[in-house]
């Protein structure tokens, strides 16, 4: 039978499937007559509709983006497939989750390997992860109809910490155990409903058989399928936003309207050595560098110092100045409040697609980085060995002393830096909003920085290496 076009012209060949993909995967130029079969690739594989089949050619500029969301993907995918391995091993029961992880280890072919991978993907994911979220925030990439979609950013975030959380216990060793035990011990701070929520968390009182068959579940099961669902819908409003952000001054070329190119090879191609050369970065990271494993868990004797998982030592290291009302509930339910309606203040005007969103916004930015790299660490020490409130201020409550009179004061330096950027340095709002972003976010790392590397026994600062 002899095929035909419905315009009754005779259809060329079908070259086949692979030959097809092939040719439109290394043929870059395009040609009016091949356009329409490119297309049509596109249309015909499923994976591809979350992807235009033409995009504005200045947004493939690697750095627009730096690929950070593609690589969460890749990283996620890495974690899928090296968890459903390591299911096969792994028993999620006290008495033999420390000894199946060491038989993974020393008894099956690559398992300290697929281990290792497994590790390194989901340490990678909470750091790119972050820096994707740094990139749409410093992009202005957060507005109109993109609004949403950077609070379904949020949300992934929160399910990728989750996944961090809840995997971290599962090794059942001494670091594993004792950081779940103060990292859930910070959930009782919340008023009214702390306990219940810690207990339902644990399973119990305690942290116990009933916490990691929890934590194994949440694991494997409901947190996958969670973030499976919101990264799909993420994805999708992407397309819907018309692609990611224009860098800018693209609108405002001569024709009106962004040069355009293919999906397919242009962007895919790029995505495509992306991903393998992150492929390749944690798939060095893995035979270099093995996931530790301590000692089985001992319920009777806590390591010194006890610390939290490195993405929430920021949280424990405020604990050490904070009341813990201040440090675990109020600053936190401000800082996740202040995130989710970044994209709902009024900005005027709505700068977007620009790094720092203007050269006033680059200078404000590196204003506060500076000042937070100052008074962070100043703070600390000074927290540590001059100040001490609760003994200065004896006569009031803790939670006033150490917590209320603290809080405002830093409140009252973050009103300062946003007025001054304001009326002194005439910055817009959200260049300023910027500004106070970056101290925040820097003394954040700083804080982290020092309860990772600079805290010794009894949590007190020590240096990193011998003196
Ligand atoms: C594992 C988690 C995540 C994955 C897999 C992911 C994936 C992606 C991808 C592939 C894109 C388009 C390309 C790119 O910008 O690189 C994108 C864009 C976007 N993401 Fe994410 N993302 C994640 C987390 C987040 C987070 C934490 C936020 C912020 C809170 C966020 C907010 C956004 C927004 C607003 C856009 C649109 C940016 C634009 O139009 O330029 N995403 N994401």
């Amino acid at each position: 039978m002899t095929g035909g076009s419905p315009h009754g012209d005779p259809e060329p060949p079908d070259p086949g499937v692979l030959a097809r993909i092939w040719r439109s995967v290394f043929r870059s130029t395009l040609e009016p007559e091949t356009e329409r079969e490119r297309k049509r690739v596109v249309l015909d594989h499923l994976v591809l509709h979350v992807r235009p089949v033409r995009l504005p050619a200045a947004t493939l500029r690697f750095t627009h983006t730096w690929g950070l969301g593609g690589m969460s993907l890749v990283l996620f995918v890495l974690l899928l497939l090296t968890g459903v391995l390591l299911m096969f091993v792994y028993e999620p029961l006290p008495g033999r989750a420390h000894e199946s992880i060491v038989r993974l280890q020393t008894e099956v072919r690559f398992g300290q390997f697929v281990r290792n991978i497994h590790h390194w993907s989901a340490n990678l994911l909470i750091f790119v992860a972050v820096l994707h979220l740094l990139r749409v925030y410093f992009t202005g990439a957060f507005h109109g109809a993109r609004q949403f979609n950077w609070v379904i950013g949020l949300l992934l975030l929160v399910i990728i910490l989750g996944a961090g959380f809840t995997g971290y216990l599962l090794p059942w060793d001494q670091l594993s155990y004792w950081a779940v035990t103060i990292s859930t011990a910070m959930i009782a701070y919340v008023p009214g409903i702390g306990g219940w929520l810690q207990r339902g968390l644990r399973g119990g009182e305690a942290i116990g058989g009933a916490t990691l068959l929890n934590f194994y579940t949440l694991h494997t099961t409901l947190i996958p399928a969670t973030f499976l669902l919101l990264m799909a819908f993420h994805f999708w409003r992407v397309r819907k936003a018309g692609g990611v952000v224009l860098p800018h001054g693209v609108e405002e070329e001569p024709e009106e309207r962004p040069a355009t190119v293919l999906y397919f090879p242009n962007l895919l191609l790029r995505e495509f050595v992306a991903g393998l050369i992150l492929v390749a970065l944690v798939l060095a990271c893995s035979v270099a560098l093995d996931a530790r494993l301590g000692d089985p868990a001992n319920q009777g004797m806590s390591p010194n110092p006890a610390k939290a998982p490195w993405y929430f030592m920021g949280f424990q290291e405020l604990l050490l100045h904070f009341h813990p009302l201040f440090a675990v509930v109020i600053g936190p339910a401000l800082a996740a409040w202040g995130l989710l309606f970044i994209p709902y203040l009024r900005y005027e005007p709505e700068q977007a697609g620009a790094w720092f969103l203007s050269s006033r916004g680059r200078r404000s930015s590196a204003l506060a980085a500076v000042l937070a790299l100052g008074v962070t660490p100043i703070w600390i020490v000074l927290d540590e060995f001059v100040m001490n409130p609760e003994a200065r201020l004896a006569g009031l409550p803790p939670v006033i002393s150490n917590g209320l009179l603290p809080f405002a004061i830093l409140l009252a330096a973050l009103w300062g830096l946003y007025a001054g950027l304001r009326r002194r340095g005439r910055a817009s709002r959200g260049e300023a909003v910027q500004a106070l972003f970056v101290f925040l976010f820097v003394g954040f790392v700083l804080l982290t920085a020092v309860g990772v590397w600079f805290r010794g026994p009894g949590m007190a600062l020590t240096w990193p290496w011998k003196v």
